[in-house]
Protein backbone atom coordinates (compact mmCIF):
# COMPACT_ATOMS: atom_id res chain seq x y z
CA UNK A 1 0.00 0.00 0.00
CA UNK A 2 1.15 4.03 -0.59
CA UNK A 3 0.81 5.41 2.76
CA UNK A 4 1.28 9.21 4.13
CA UNK A 5 2.39 9.55 7.45
CA UNK A 6 2.22 13.45 8.70
CA UNK A 7 4.12 14.12 11.76
CA UNK A 8 7.30 12.08 12.43
CA UNK A 9 7.63 12.16 16.37
CA UNK A 10 7.25 9.09 18.79
CA UNK A 11 4.61 8.33 17.14
CA UNK A 12 4.88 9.05 13.47
CA UNK A 13 8.21 8.38 12.71
CA UNK A 14 7.93 4.82 14.51
CA UNK A 15 4.61 4.44 12.72
CA UNK A 16 6.12 5.14 9.39
CA UNK A 17 9.02 3.62 9.62
CA UNK A 18 7.06 -0.20 10.63
CA UNK A 19 4.27 0.61 7.66
CA UNK A 20 7.22 0.55 5.67
CA UNK A 21 8.84 -2.34 7.48
CA UNK A 22 5.91 -4.20 6.78
CA UNK A 23 6.67 -3.45 2.81
CA UNK A 24 4.45 -0.44 2.27
CA UNK A 25 5.44 2.61 0.28
CA UNK A 26 5.39 5.26 3.23
CA UNK A 27 6.28 9.19 2.92
CA UNK A 28 6.60 10.88 6.11
CA UNK A 29 6.06 14.23 6.39
CA UNK A 30 6.65 16.98 9.37
CA UNK A 31 6.82 21.29 9.35
CA UNK A 32 9.73 20.86 11.35
CA UNK A 33 13.11 20.72 8.39
CA UNK A 34 15.88 20.51 10.63
CA UNK A 35 14.50 17.12 11.83
CA UNK A 36 13.33 15.93 8.69
CA UNK A 37 16.53 16.65 7.20
CA UNK A 38 18.14 14.51 10.24
CA UNK A 39 15.90 11.77 10.06
CA UNK A 40 17.04 11.66 6.45
CA UNK A 41 20.72 11.37 6.87
CA UNK A 42 20.01 8.36 9.31
CA UNK A 43 20.35 10.53 12.50
CA UNK A 44 17.14 9.93 14.80
CA UNK A 45 15.97 12.97 16.61
CA UNK A 46 14.38 11.05 19.42
CA UNK A 47 15.66 7.95 21.55
CA UNK A 48 14.01 4.85 21.03
CA UNK A 49 15.14 1.51 20.96
CA UNK A 50 15.38 -0.20 17.52
CA UNK A 51 14.23 2.86 15.32
CA UNK A 52 17.38 3.98 13.81
CA UNK A 53 18.23 0.40 12.12
CA UNK A 54 14.24 0.09 10.91
CA UNK A 55 14.25 3.83 9.57
CA UNK A 56 18.11 3.23 7.99
CA UNK A 57 17.05 0.10 6.76
CA UNK A 58 13.47 0.82 5.20
CA UNK A 59 15.41 4.49 3.22
CA UNK A 60 17.98 2.34 1.93
CA UNK A 61 14.91 0.06 0.63
CA UNK A 62 13.63 2.80 -1.26
CA UNK A 63 10.33 1.86 0.60
CA UNK A 64 10.36 5.07 3.18
CA UNK A 65 11.39 8.78 2.44
CA UNK A 66 10.58 11.83 4.15
CA UNK A 67 9.71 15.70 2.85
CA UNK A 68 8.35 18.56 4.42
CA UNK A 69 5.68 19.05 1.58
CA UNK A 70 2.44 17.76 2.54
CA UNK A 71 1.31 18.08 -1.07
CA UNK A 72 3.93 15.53 -2.10
CA UNK A 73 3.61 13.20 0.26
CA UNK A 74 0.27 12.35 0.21
CA UNK A 75 -0.39 12.65 -3.54
CA UNK A 76 0.44 8.87 -4.29
CA UNK A 77 -1.29 8.01 -0.62
CA UNK A 78 -4.16 5.46 -0.19
CA UNK A 79 -4.26 6.30 3.39
CA UNK A 80 -2.86 9.71 5.31
CA UNK A 81 -1.93 9.11 8.79
CA UNK A 82 -2.20 12.46 11.43
CA UNK A 83 -0.12 11.86 13.62
CA UNK A 84 0.42 15.48 14.88
CA UNK A 85 0.78 16.44 19.15
CA UNK A 86 -2.01 17.40 21.16
CA UNK A 87 -0.90 18.64 23.91
CA UNK A 88 -2.71 20.13 27.00
CA UNK A 89 -4.31 23.34 26.55
CA UNK A 90 -4.47 26.47 29.20
CA UNK A 91 -7.88 24.85 30.22
CA UNK A 92 -7.16 21.38 30.19
CA UNK A 93 -8.65 20.31 27.05
CA UNK A 94 -6.84 18.73 24.22
CA UNK A 95 -5.29 21.63 22.02
CA UNK A 96 -6.47 20.05 18.74
CA UNK A 97 -4.66 23.26 16.57
CA UNK A 98 -2.08 20.80 14.70
CA UNK A 99 -5.02 18.18 13.51
CA UNK A 100 -6.72 21.11 12.23
CA UNK A 101 -3.73 22.43 10.57
CA UNK A 102 -3.11 19.48 8.61
CA UNK A 103 -6.77 18.35 7.97
CA UNK A 104 -7.40 21.95 6.25
CA UNK A 105 -4.66 21.27 4.43
CA UNK A 106 -5.66 17.74 3.18
CA UNK A 107 -8.38 19.19 1.95
CA UNK A 108 -7.17 21.88 0.19
CA UNK A 109 -5.19 18.89 -1.79
CA UNK A 110 -7.66 16.29 -1.76
CA UNK A 111 -8.36 15.01 -5.46
CA UNK A 112 -8.80 10.90 -5.66
CA UNK A 113 -10.13 9.24 -2.87
CA UNK A 114 -8.56 9.06 0.18
CA UNK A 115 -8.95 7.36 3.62
CA UNK A 116 -7.48 9.98 6.53
CA UNK A 117 -6.62 8.21 9.46
CA UNK A 118 -6.31 10.39 12.43
CA UNK A 119 -3.87 7.88 15.39
CA UNK A 120 -3.41 11.64 17.29
CA UNK A 121 -5.13 11.34 20.47
CA UNK A 122 -8.26 13.59 20.46
CA UNK A 123 -11.52 14.04 22.18
CA UNK A 124 -14.72 12.25 21.31
CA UNK A 125 -16.14 14.26 18.25
CA UNK A 126 -13.06 14.92 16.30
CA UNK A 127 -13.24 12.95 14.25
CA UNK A 128 -16.47 13.97 12.79
CA UNK A 129 -15.40 17.03 12.89
CA UNK A 130 -12.60 16.41 11.02
CA UNK A 131 -14.44 15.25 8.02
CA UNK A 132 -16.48 18.85 7.89
CA UNK A 133 -12.78 20.91 7.86
CA UNK A 134 -11.62 18.69 5.14
CA UNK A 135 -14.87 18.75 3.17
CA UNK A 136 -15.00 22.70 3.46
CA UNK A 137 -11.72 23.20 2.52
CA UNK A 138 -11.85 20.87 -0.40
CA UNK A 139 -10.69 23.04 -3.72
CA UNK A 140 -12.33 20.03 -5.94
CA UNK A 141 -14.72 17.09 -5.50
CA UNK A 142 -13.40 14.06 -4.24
CA UNK A 143 -14.23 11.23 -2.53
CA UNK A 144 -12.42 10.30 1.28
CA UNK A 145 -13.01 8.74 4.11
CA UNK A 146 -12.05 8.84 7.90
CA UNK A 147 -10.53 6.47 10.27
CA UNK A 148 -10.17 7.25 14.13
CA UNK A 149 -7.04 4.87 14.60
CA UNK A 150 -5.83 5.75 18.22
CA UNK A 151 -2.21 4.00 18.84
CA UNK A 152 -1.43 2.56 22.37
CA UNK A 153 2.31 2.24 22.18
CA UNK A 154 4.47 2.82 25.21
CA UNK A 155 7.75 5.42 24.32
CA UNK A 156 11.16 3.35 25.08
CA UNK A 157 9.07 0.15 23.53
CA UNK A 158 7.46 1.73 20.44
CA UNK A 159 8.97 -0.34 17.99
CA UNK A 160 7.98 -3.39 19.99
CA UNK A 161 4.81 -2.63 21.00
CA UNK A 162 3.68 -1.16 17.34
CA UNK A 163 5.05 -4.08 15.56
CA UNK A 164 3.04 -6.69 18.41
CA UNK A 165 0.22 -4.20 19.57
CA UNK A 166 -2.41 -6.25 21.98
CA UNK A 167 -5.32 -4.83 19.93
CA UNK A 168 -6.01 -2.52 16.92
CA UNK A 169 -8.71 -0.07 17.43
CA UNK A 170 -10.31 1.42 13.85
CA UNK A 171 -13.88 3.57 14.16
CA UNK A 172 -15.39 4.49 11.21
CA UNK A 173 -18.47 4.53 9.48
CA UNK A 174 -17.17 3.33 5.89
CA UNK A 175 -17.55 -0.14 5.07
CA UNK A 176 -14.90 0.65 2.28
CA UNK A 177 -12.43 2.54 4.90
CA UNK A 178 -12.28 -0.24 7.32
CA UNK A 179 -11.39 -2.58 4.57
CA UNK A 180 -7.95 -0.41 3.57
CA UNK A 181 -7.44 -1.33 7.75
CA UNK A 182 -7.51 -4.71 7.60
CA UNK A 183 -5.57 -4.90 4.71
CA UNK A 184 -3.22 -3.28 6.95
CA UNK A 185 -3.55 -5.02 10.07
CA UNK A 186 -4.91 -8.31 8.98
CA UNK A 187 -0.96 -9.75 8.92
CA UNK A 188 -0.23 -8.91 12.50
CA UNK A 189 -2.90 -11.84 13.80
CA UNK A 190 -3.74 -9.85 16.40
CA UNK A 191 -7.60 -8.65 17.33
CA UNK A 192 -8.98 -5.39 15.66
CA UNK A 193 -11.47 -3.89 16.97
CA UNK A 194 -14.24 -1.87 14.58
CA UNK A 195 -16.04 0.44 16.08
CA UNK A 196 -18.08 4.12 15.62
CA UNK A 197 -15.71 6.75 15.39
CA UNK A 198 -16.97 8.02 19.33
CA UNK A 199 -16.38 4.12 20.90
CA UNK A 200 -12.65 4.59 19.20
CA UNK A 201 -12.24 7.67 20.55
CA UNK A 202 -12.59 7.21 23.98
CA UNK A 203 -10.96 3.67 23.76
CA UNK A 204 -8.31 5.41 24.22
CA UNK A 205 -8.35 8.12 26.59
CA UNK A 206 -10.88 5.10 29.09
CA UNK A 207 -7.62 2.92 28.81
CA UNK A 208 -4.77 5.52 29.71
CA UNK A 209 -7.40 6.99 32.46
CA UNK A 210 -7.51 3.36 33.50
CA UNK A 211 -3.32 2.72 33.50
CA UNK A 212 -2.96 6.59 35.36
CA UNK A 213 -5.82 4.97 37.90
CA UNK A 214 -3.92 1.83 38.79
CA UNK A 215 -1.05 4.27 39.42
CA UNK A 216 -2.49 6.61 41.89
CA UNK A 217 -4.24 3.50 43.36
CA UNK A 218 -0.88 2.17 44.29
CA UNK A 219 0.62 5.16 45.60
CA UNK A 220 -2.03 5.85 47.64
CA UNK A 221 -1.52 2.06 49.26
CA UNK A 222 1.96 3.41 49.44
CA UNK A 223 0.84 6.55 51.81
CA UNK A 224 -1.10 3.53 53.88
CA UNK A 225 1.55 1.36 53.67
CA UNK A 226 4.36 3.86 55.29
CA UNK A 227 1.76 4.89 58.28
CA UNK A 228 0.75 1.46 59.06
CA UNK A 229 4.01 -0.81 58.49
CA UNK A 230 3.43 -2.66 55.73
CA UNK A 231 5.74 -2.68 52.77
CA UNK A 232 4.24 -1.86 49.55
CA UNK A 233 6.39 -3.91 47.44
CA UNK A 234 5.32 -6.92 49.16
CA UNK A 235 1.60 -5.66 48.38
CA UNK A 236 1.73 -5.03 45.08
CA UNK A 237 3.53 -8.58 44.20
CA UNK A 238 0.82 -10.13 46.23
CA UNK A 239 -1.73 -8.33 44.20
CA UNK A 240 -0.27 -8.44 41.02
CA UNK A 241 -0.55 -12.30 41.50
CA UNK A 242 -4.06 -11.79 40.92
CA UNK A 243 -5.05 -12.81 37.32
CA UNK A 244 -7.63 -10.67 37.95
CA UNK A 245 -5.06 -7.76 38.48
CA UNK A 246 -2.29 -8.27 36.94
CA UNK A 247 1.20 -7.14 38.21
CA UNK A 248 1.72 -3.90 35.44
CA UNK A 249 1.07 -0.25 36.20
CA UNK A 250 1.50 -1.41 39.86
CA UNK A 251 4.80 0.12 40.83
CA UNK A 252 4.57 2.85 43.84
CA UNK A 253 6.88 5.76 42.52
CA UNK A 254 6.66 9.76 42.40
CA UNK A 255 3.78 9.56 40.30
CA UNK A 256 2.53 9.45 36.56
CA UNK A 257 4.38 11.75 34.15
CA UNK A 258 4.91 12.13 30.33
CA UNK A 259 3.54 13.01 27.03
CA UNK A 260 0.18 11.10 27.52
CA UNK A 261 -1.25 10.19 30.76
CA UNK A 262 -1.08 13.51 32.30
CA UNK A 263 -3.04 15.32 29.11
CA UNK A 264 -4.83 12.61 28.66
CA UNK A 265 -6.68 12.09 31.89
CA UNK A 266 -7.06 16.07 32.31
CA UNK A 267 -9.07 16.15 28.56
CA UNK A 268 -11.15 12.97 29.49
CA UNK A 269 -11.87 15.22 32.78
CA UNK A 270 -12.79 18.41 30.78
CA UNK A 271 -14.85 16.09 28.12
CA UNK A 272 -16.98 14.44 31.43
CA UNK A 273 -17.05 18.00 32.89
CA UNK A 274 -18.37 19.30 29.62
CA UNK A 275 -20.56 16.99 29.84
CA UNK A 276 -22.40 17.94 32.96
CA UNK A 277 -20.79 15.34 34.36
CA UNK A 278 -18.23 15.44 37.68
CA UNK A 279 -15.90 11.91 36.80
CA UNK A 280 -15.33 11.79 40.64
CA UNK A 281 -12.58 9.07 40.45
CA UNK A 282 -10.26 10.75 37.16
CA UNK A 283 -10.42 13.80 39.74
CA UNK A 284 -9.07 11.57 42.53
CA UNK A 285 -6.54 10.52 40.30
CA UNK A 286 -5.03 14.08 39.70
CA UNK A 287 -4.73 14.82 43.25
CA UNK A 288 -2.91 11.89 44.36
CA UNK A 289 -0.52 12.52 41.31
CA UNK A 290 0.15 16.09 42.10
CA UNK A 291 0.40 15.32 46.06
CA UNK A 292 2.94 12.19 45.33
CA UNK A 293 6.04 14.50 44.27
CA UNK A 294 5.47 16.71 47.13
CA UNK A 295 5.21 13.69 49.44
CA UNK A 296 8.57 12.65 48.11
CA UNK A 297 10.28 15.91 48.18
CA UNK A 298 9.26 16.49 51.77
CA UNK A 299 10.62 13.50 52.84
CA UNK A 300 14.10 15.44 51.76
CA UNK A 301 13.28 19.18 53.07
CA UNK A 302 12.55 17.14 56.73
CA UNK A 303 15.48 15.22 56.49
CA UNK A 304 17.73 18.30 56.06
CA UNK A 305 15.31 20.55 58.71
CA UNK A 306 14.18 22.98 56.10
CA UNK A 307 17.60 24.16 55.21
CA UNK A 308 18.42 22.90 51.37
CA UNK A 309 19.94 26.19 50.71
CA UNK A 310 23.57 25.24 50.42
CA UNK A 311 23.11 21.87 50.03
CA UNK A 312 24.41 20.05 46.58
CA UNK A 313 21.92 16.92 45.47
CA UNK A 314 23.48 14.22 43.23
CA UNK A 315 20.00 13.28 41.05
CA UNK A 316 20.11 10.37 38.52
CA UNK A 317 17.12 10.33 35.95
CA UNK A 318 15.03 13.06 34.37
CA UNK A 319 13.53 11.70 31.33
CA UNK A 320 9.56 10.58 32.51
CA UNK A 321 10.47 7.34 32.84
CA UNK A 322 13.11 4.83 31.75
CA UNK A 323 14.62 3.93 27.94
CA UNK A 324 13.15 7.32 26.87
CA UNK A 325 14.52 11.13 26.59
CA UNK A 326 10.97 12.79 26.95
CA UNK A 327 11.20 14.88 29.44
CA UNK A 328 7.85 16.09 28.24
CA UNK A 329 5.77 16.43 32.13
CA UNK A 330 8.40 14.66 33.80
CA UNK A 331 8.19 14.63 37.12
CA UNK A 332 11.83 14.36 38.06
CA UNK A 333 12.07 17.46 35.93
CA UNK A 334 9.53 19.12 38.41
CA UNK A 335 11.19 17.47 41.38
CA UNK A 336 14.37 18.88 39.98
CA UNK A 337 12.44 22.77 39.96
CA UNK A 338 10.86 22.34 43.38
CA UNK A 339 14.19 21.34 44.36
CA UNK A 340 16.15 24.29 42.99
CA UNK A 341 13.24 26.44 44.46
CA UNK A 342 13.67 25.39 47.65
CA UNK A 343 17.47 26.40 47.30
CA UNK A 344 19.58 23.73 46.80
CA UNK A 345 22.32 22.71 44.12
CA UNK A 346 21.62 20.22 42.21
CA UNK A 347 24.09 17.78 39.91
CA UNK A 348 22.23 15.93 37.78
CA UNK A 349 22.88 12.62 35.20
CA UNK A 350 20.35 10.77 33.11
CA UNK A 351 21.16 7.97 30.13
CA UNK A 352 19.26 9.74 27.25
CA UNK A 353 17.33 13.49 28.66
CA UNK A 354 20.02 15.32 29.25
CA UNK A 355 19.77 17.59 26.28
CA UNK A 356 16.12 17.85 26.54
CA UNK A 357 16.46 18.82 30.13
CA UNK A 358 18.83 21.20 29.59
CA UNK A 359 16.86 22.80 27.59
CA UNK A 360 13.83 23.08 30.28
CA UNK A 361 16.06 23.11 33.05
CA UNK A 362 18.23 25.52 32.11
CA UNK A 363 22.22 26.20 33.84
CA UNK A 364 21.04 27.83 37.12
CA UNK A 365 22.07 25.41 39.83
CA UNK A 366 22.45 22.82 38.21
CA UNK A 367 25.68 20.78 36.81
CA UNK A 368 25.22 18.83 33.69
CA UNK A 369 27.07 15.64 34.66
CA UNK A 370 29.14 12.44 31.93
CA UNK A 371 27.62 10.25 34.53
CA UNK A 372 26.32 8.90 37.43
CA UNK A 373 29.03 8.76 39.55
CA UNK A 374 30.42 12.07 38.81
CA UNK A 375 26.89 13.46 39.64
CA UNK A 376 27.40 11.86 43.22
CA UNK A 377 30.67 12.71 43.52
CA UNK A 378 30.56 14.75 47.32
CA UNK A 379 27.11 15.39 47.48
CA UNK A 380 24.94 15.87 50.33
CA UNK A 381 22.14 12.99 49.46
CA UNK A 382 21.87 10.68 46.62
CA UNK A 383 18.42 10.93 44.90
CA UNK A 384 16.72 8.74 42.06
CA UNK A 385 14.44 10.30 39.66
CA UNK A 386 13.89 7.84 37.32
CA UNK A 387 13.94 3.83 37.01
CA UNK A 388 17.00 3.19 35.01
CA UNK A 389 17.98 0.03 34.61
CA UNK A 390 21.52 1.12 35.07
CA UNK A 391 21.12 2.89 38.32
CA UNK A 392 19.68 -0.09 39.76
CA UNK A 393 23.47 -1.59 39.80
CA UNK A 394 24.99 1.28 41.24
CA UNK A 395 28.31 0.31 43.48
CA UNK A 396 27.24 1.24 47.00
CA UNK A 397 31.00 1.48 48.37
CA UNK A 398 31.60 3.54 45.80
CA UNK A 399 28.55 5.65 46.48
CA UNK A 400 29.71 5.36 50.04
CA UNK A 401 33.24 6.92 49.36
CA UNK A 402 31.21 10.09 47.32
CA UNK A 403 29.18 11.28 49.50
CA UNK A 404 29.11 13.42 52.26
CA UNK A 405 26.08 12.28 54.21
CA UNK A 406 24.89 8.38 54.00
CA UNK A 407 21.46 8.80 52.82
CA UNK A 408 20.02 8.12 49.72
CA UNK A 409 15.90 9.19 48.35
CA UNK A 410 15.05 6.15 45.82
CA UNK A 411 11.94 8.07 44.06
CA UNK A 412 11.12 4.72 41.93
CA UNK A 413 12.15 2.10 44.97
CA UNK A 414 14.78 0.92 42.42
CA UNK A 415 17.52 -0.55 44.87
CA UNK A 416 17.54 -3.17 47.05
CA UNK A 417 16.42 -1.98 50.77
CA UNK A 418 18.24 -4.78 52.44
CA UNK A 419 21.31 -4.36 50.66
CA UNK A 420 21.27 -0.28 50.88
CA UNK A 421 20.62 -0.78 54.69
CA UNK A 422 23.06 -3.10 55.01
CA UNK A 423 25.54 -0.62 53.44
CA UNK A 424 24.90 1.54 56.38
CA UNK A 425 22.63 4.54 54.18
CA UNK A 426 19.83 5.72 55.38
CA UNK A 427 16.91 4.50 52.56
CA UNK A 428 13.96 6.73 52.10
CA UNK A 429 11.83 5.45 49.31
CA UNK A 430 8.05 5.02 48.64
CA UNK A 431 5.99 2.77 50.73
CA UNK A 432 8.13 1.79 53.32
CA UNK A 433 8.84 3.22 56.63
CA UNK A 434 12.49 4.37 56.91
CA UNK A 435 13.62 2.69 60.08
CA UNK A 436 15.14 4.53 62.52
CA UNK A 437 13.41 8.23 61.70
CA UNK A 438 10.05 8.14 63.10
CA UNK A 439 11.23 11.86 64.85
CA UNK A 440 11.70 12.97 61.24
CA UNK A 441 7.75 12.12 60.83
CA UNK A 442 7.03 14.43 63.52
CA UNK A 443 8.55 17.68 62.14
CA UNK A 444 5.80 19.01 59.92
CA UNK A 445 4.30 22.28 60.84
CA UNK A 446 7.67 23.88 61.81
CA UNK A 447 9.96 22.57 59.65
CA UNK A 448 10.59 25.04 56.69
CA UNK A 449 10.03 24.42 53.32
CA UNK A 450 7.56 21.80 53.71
CA UNK A 451 4.70 21.62 51.53
CA UNK A 452 1.50 20.61 53.77
CA UNK A 453 -1.01 19.03 51.89
CA UNK A 454 -3.40 15.90 53.50
CA UNK A 455 -2.10 12.90 53.46
CA UNK A 456 1.88 14.26 53.80
N1 LIG B 1 4.22 9.65 22.58
C1 LIG B 1 3.50 8.60 22.91
O1 LIG B 1 3.92 7.73 23.67
C2 LIG B 1 2.11 8.44 22.36
C3 LIG B 1 1.46 7.20 22.47
C4 LIG B 1 0.18 7.07 21.95
C5 LIG B 1 -0.45 8.16 21.37
N2 LIG B 1 0.18 9.35 21.31
C6 LIG B 1 -0.50 10.48 20.68
O2 LIG B 1 0.01 10.63 19.35
C7 LIG B 1 0.07 12.01 18.99
C8 LIG B 1 1.49 12.39 18.62
O3 LIG B 1 2.30 12.23 19.76
P1 LIG B 1 3.90 12.29 19.67
O4 LIG B 1 4.40 11.97 21.03
O5 LIG B 1 4.34 11.49 18.51
O6 LIG B 1 4.09 13.85 19.37
P2 LIG B 1 5.46 14.58 18.95
O7 LIG B 1 5.35 15.94 19.52
O8 LIG B 1 6.63 13.74 19.30
O9 LIG B 1 5.38 14.65 17.36
C9 LIG B 1 4.48 15.44 16.67
C10 LIG B 1 5.13 15.85 15.35
O10 LIG B 1 4.16 16.50 14.55
C11 LIG B 1 4.81 17.54 13.85
N3 LIG B 1 3.82 18.52 13.36
C12 LIG B 1 3.13 19.44 14.06
N4 LIG B 1 2.32 20.13 13.24
C13 LIG B 1 2.49 19.63 11.99
C14 LIG B 1 1.94 19.92 10.72
N5 LIG B 1 1.04 20.90 10.56
N6 LIG B 1 2.36 19.21 9.66
C15 LIG B 1 3.28 18.24 9.80
N7 LIG B 1 3.84 17.90 10.98
C16 LIG B 1 3.45 18.59 12.07
C17 LIG B 1 5.79 18.12 14.84
O11 LIG B 1 6.81 18.86 14.23
C18 LIG B 1 6.29 16.83 15.51
O12 LIG B 1 7.43 16.33 14.87
C19 LIG B 1 -0.49 12.77 20.20
O13 LIG B 1 -1.85 12.99 20.01
C20 LIG B 1 -0.26 11.83 21.35
O14 LIG B 1 -1.18 12.02 22.40
C21 LIG B 1 1.46 9.52 21.77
Amino acid sequence: MKLCVVGTGYVGLVGAAIFSDWGNQVVGVDIDAEKIERIKKGEMPIYEPGLSDLVVKNISANRLSFTTSLVDGMKEAEAVFICVGTPQSETGDADLSAVWEVAKQIGENLFGYKVIVLKSTVPVGTNEKIKNVIRENMKMSAEFDVVSNPEFLREGYSVEDMQNPDRTVVGSDSEKALGIMRRLYEHLGKPIVECDFRSSEMIKYASNAFLASKISFINEMAQICEKSGADITVVAKGMGLDSRIGPKFLNAGIGYGGSCFPKDVAALYKTSSDQAYDFKLLRGVMEVNESQKEHFVNKIVRYFDGALSGKTFGVLGLAFKNNTDDIRDSVGVEIVKMLRGLGAYQKVFDPQAMYNAKKVLGEVSIKYCLDKYEAIEGTDALIILTEWQEFSTLDLDKVRMSLKNQVIFDGRILLDRKKVESAGFTYFTIGKKTSGTELLDRRPAGTPGVILRNGN
